[in-house]
């Protein structure tokens, strides 16, 4: 029976993260298992930057945003020697399996440290829901909340001024969260990644129909991975003569107290976690499939793929009319 663990977060922070290591910690100490909270990611392990973690250290951090463990983005990782002298620390520490919260590039490194010999399960925690194998990555409910609060007061203004608000959102190089913050929020125009867009025919002349119809005030999101908001909101104005505002909402999508969603699957992914360590399992990613929380391969879900629903692509524009 393994009788320590170490938790961690890594990549881009998310809300929610903290009630994921709340349940993985808690977890834990329910089945007699000691934690080991590894600060600032893959750098506390190469580090030794370990601290001791029991049922108290998680109380009042359900509701709190951010990581109370901090995270990092960490190069030294990305090779085998880094691995192998986090192991190293990591068994000094008296740690026999760890639970990895992040992205997909925190993915690789909890492959690597299984092929090294430690045990790892990995949790999705993002708020670009990005990650393929999984419905949901934690995050994302928060953030998308965040994006139609900010959307919802631009959209007060370009009523106020009868103006065209371009609003970029965060998403990496993904359109999940441009596509539902699109929909949820009324918006003329969507623009992601997954499509690409001509200026005129997607962006020009919806506006112009738009405005034919009797619209007074638009609004345009932008996926970060299109960008170009700022050229884009004068492009409009010039073409349609109608005024024009940029905003990039940028890292406020990071933040905020997580809401309901995020906190209740933080829960399940990360009691989940700790049980696939206690059955001996290793190299999985714990994630939502059909509404279910399980577990996958991380190598399988390193590999898999996911894309836009055409679905939601459709309705955005249809309902946008
Ligand atoms: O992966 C989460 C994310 O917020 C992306 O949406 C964004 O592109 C990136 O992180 C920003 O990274 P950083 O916080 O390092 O600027």
């Amino acid at each position: 029976m393994i009788k320590k663990i170490g938790v961690l977060t890594s990549g881009g922070d998310a809300p929610g993260m903290n009630a994921a290591i709340r349940a993985v910690v808690r977890t834990a100490i329910y089945n007699g298992i000691e934690v080991a909270g590894v600060v600032r990611g893959y750098n506390g392990l190469i580090n030794g930057d370990f601290i001791k973690m029991d049922a108290r250290s998680v109380g009042e951090t359900l509701q709190k945003g951010g990581t109370i463990l901090q995270t990092a983005r960490c190069r030294e990782f990305r090779n085998i020697e880094g691995v192998r002298k986090g192991i190293e620390n990591a068994k000094k520490e008296g740690i026999e399996g760890l639970v990895v919260i992040g992205g997909d590039g925190s993915f690789r490194g909890a492959r690597d440290l299984t092929r090294e010999g430690m045990s790892t399960v990995a949790l999705p925690g993002t708020i670009d829901n990005d990650i393929a194998c999984t419905e949901y990555t934690i995050g994302y409910d928060t953030c998308l909340n965040t994006v139609i609060d900010a959307v919802d007061k631009l959209r007060d203004t370009s009523s106020s001024h009868e103006r065209c608000s371009v609003i970029e959102v965060m998403g990496r190089n993904a359109g999940y969260i441009a596509i539902e913050a699109g929909i949820a929020c009324g918006a003329e125009v969507v623009l992601i990644p997954e499509m690409g867009y001509d200026l005129q025919k997607d962006v020009i002349d919806v506006i112009e129909s738009g405005k034919k119809r009797g619209k007074q005030h638009y609004i345009v999101i932008v996926a970060e991975g299109i960008g170009g908001v700022v050229e884009m909101a004068e492009k409009i104005q010039e073409l349609t003569g109608i005024e024009s505002r940029a905003t990039i909402l940028g890292h406020i999508q990071r933040g905020g107290s997580p809401t309901v969603r995020d906190r209740v699957i933080a829960s399940q992914m990360g009691s989940k976690a700790v049980e696939l360590l206690i059955e001996g399992k290793s190299n999985r990613i714990v994630c939502m499939k059909n509404s279910e929380i399980t577990d996958v391969d991380i190598e399988d879900g390193l590999n898999m793929k996911k894309s836009v629903s055409e679905e939601l692509v459709k309705i955005a524009k249809q309902l946008a009319i």
